[in-house]
């Protein structure tokens, strides 16, 4: 089938520069949702780039199965340090480069060792609450929670990762320009994942090869502190991190898991660690206040489970109405406001209708679109309605087992298959963890309840402007 006969924006039929003038607007997320609601599932958005939301095709561009590869949005992303190229998981553009990395390292992010981390993260948590404590409590100052959040996902990923605290909910900024350098990195990825040609022009032309001793800051942040922990390896106090993970995987590896690849695996944490969960932290915090019913059942729910603080993943894990405001919070926002674009294999895709979409093409789908499925999702797929994720009157458990599956995998918040998000655990865990501590621990309310936050959607879709008063809940 040729690509025209599909509907889609005009000026899209041609050229890539409308799509990074939406880029450009911060409204790239909006944009998808829009012209699906006009042309239906299948819409051309580029030249050679057709995006879907339609979930019968999930399995065929991501799943195991699947013979797809990335697309030249990935390779904008490979990053080099010294003129070197830096292996991560989300540039391995072929399917066999990708396995070969990622299963010697997949323990690192299992379950297993997530619940090994959790001590780490109940002491970002204290920190947390005492830096809102101190700050806000006491002084009846307004806090931008959006910042807060933030810091926190930050500094639990570095910690994580490579045994560092940054510091940021201590500082209560900033630190060392990072947070400044993350936007202009994921910027970077956005604007040139659109026009991949830029990135050849700006970032891999023989000028900037030459520019030695420069390359990512993130990785260059990565390879110092490998150094560090190859050079200083006898701190007993130290805890175990994900770095030790990537060490151990080495020794077993060597082939695969080699230094440059340890410097990729430590900084693509840094890069996709704290914008991605803060991102559903702020979702959760801000539609719950949005709404005092559900505020009050939420709160009811963690007073009734008199659960100690920083509370437990596990006891977290019990409590179904938290777990079903994460889950919404999880949809209403998902995150990555782009495509995330696969290249059809030899055999091509064929569409439910029968048609054919041809080898070479290049197919994404936004969990943006995927968000507003009413099939999938219910009528009122476009507002926050926790309750979507709690059994339903006369729904058998398998019935409702299976409407919770369909409901994860055709949100695609953490993507699906073997590229789906490694690190969705760590981030389970801070969130499951975070979200009763604040909501047992404070009375929060929305400083200007009638000012929408500001969502900037470009590669991810970041929200500012959380202002909240804290106060003591009364009864502590
Ligand atoms: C709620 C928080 C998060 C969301 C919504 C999220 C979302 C995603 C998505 C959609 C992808 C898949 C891209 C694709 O299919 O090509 C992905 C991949 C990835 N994420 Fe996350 N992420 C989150 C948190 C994290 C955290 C905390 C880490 C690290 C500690 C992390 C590390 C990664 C890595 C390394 C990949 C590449 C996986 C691969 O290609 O095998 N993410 N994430």
């Amino acid at each position: 089938m040729g690509l025209s006969s599909l509907p889609g924006p005009f000026l899209a039929r041609f050229t890539n520069v409308w799509r990074l003038w939406h880029m450009y607007r911060s409204r790239y997320a909006s944009m998808l949702v829009e012209v699906h609601d006009r042309y239906g599932d299948y819409v051309l958005l580029g030249p050679n780039l057709v995006s879907t939301r339609d979930p019968e095709v999930i399995e065929a561009l991501y799943g195991l199965r699947s013979e797809t590869t990335v697309s030249d949005m990935f390779k904008v992303m490979q990053s080099y340090v010294d003129g070197v190229r830096i292996p991560t998981l989300m540039t391995s553009l072929k399917r066999d480069e990708h396995d070969s990395l990622r299963k010697p390292i997949a323990r690192a992010y299992a379950m297993t060792s997530v619940l090994s981390y959790e001590n780490i993260i109940d002491s970002h948590i204290r920190r947390l609450v005492d830096q809102l404590n101190e700050r806000f409590v006491t002084t009846n100052r307004v806090c931008d929670m959006s910042d807060w959040l933030q810091y926190y996902a930050f500094d639990v990923v570095c910690d994580l990762t490579m045994s560092k605290n940054m510091g940021f909910v201590e500082h209560g900024h900033d630190v060392e320009d990072m947070i400044a350098q993350l936007d202009r990195e994921w910027d970077y990825r956005a604007y040139t994942g659109v026009m991949p040609f830029l990135d050849k022009a700006i970032r891999k032309n023989k000028l900037a090869f030459l520019w030695k001793g420069k390359g990512n800051p993130f990785f260059l942040r990565a390879r110092q502190l490998l150094d560090e922990r190859l050079e200083n390896n006898t701190n007993s106090e130290r805890q175990h991190d994900i770095l030790d993970e990537f060490l151990e995987a080495s020794e077993k590896h060597p082939n695969v898991v080699t230094k440059h690849a340890i410097v990729g695996l430590v900084g693509q944490n840094l890069l996709a660690g704290s914008d991605t969960t803060s991102a559903v932290l702020k979702s959760v915090i801000y539609y719950v206040l949005k709404d005092p019913s559900i505020t009050e059942r939420l709160r009811n729910e963690i007073d009734d489970a008199s659960l100690q603080y920083p509370v437990e993943f596990s006891k977290a894990q019990g409590l179904p109405y938290l777990s079903a405001c994460i889950e919404e919070g999880l949809r209403m926002h998902p995150v990555a406001a782009v495509l995330v674009e696969r290249v059809l294999p030899q055999s091509g895709l064929t569409l439910p209708n029968g048609k054919k979409l041809s080898a070479g093409t290049v197919v994404g789908m936004s969990p943006w679109t995927m968000r507003g499925n009413k099939a999938v999702f219910g009528e009122d797929a476009s507002t926050f309605n926790p309750d979507r994720w709690l059994p339903q009157l006369n729904e058998t458990t398998e019935e409702y087992n299976l409407r919770i599956r369909t409901m994860r995998k055709s949100g695609l918040a953490f993507s699906y298959g073997p590229r789906s998000c490694i690190g969705q655990h760590i981030a389970k865990m801070e969130i499951w963890k975070l979200i009763p501590t604040i909501f047992g621990h404070f009375e929060l309310e929305l400083a200007n309840p009638e000012v929408p936050w500001d969502v900037q959607e470009r590669f991810f879709a970041k929200q500012s402007g959380i202002k909240v008063f804290i106060r003591p809940r009364k009864h502590e």
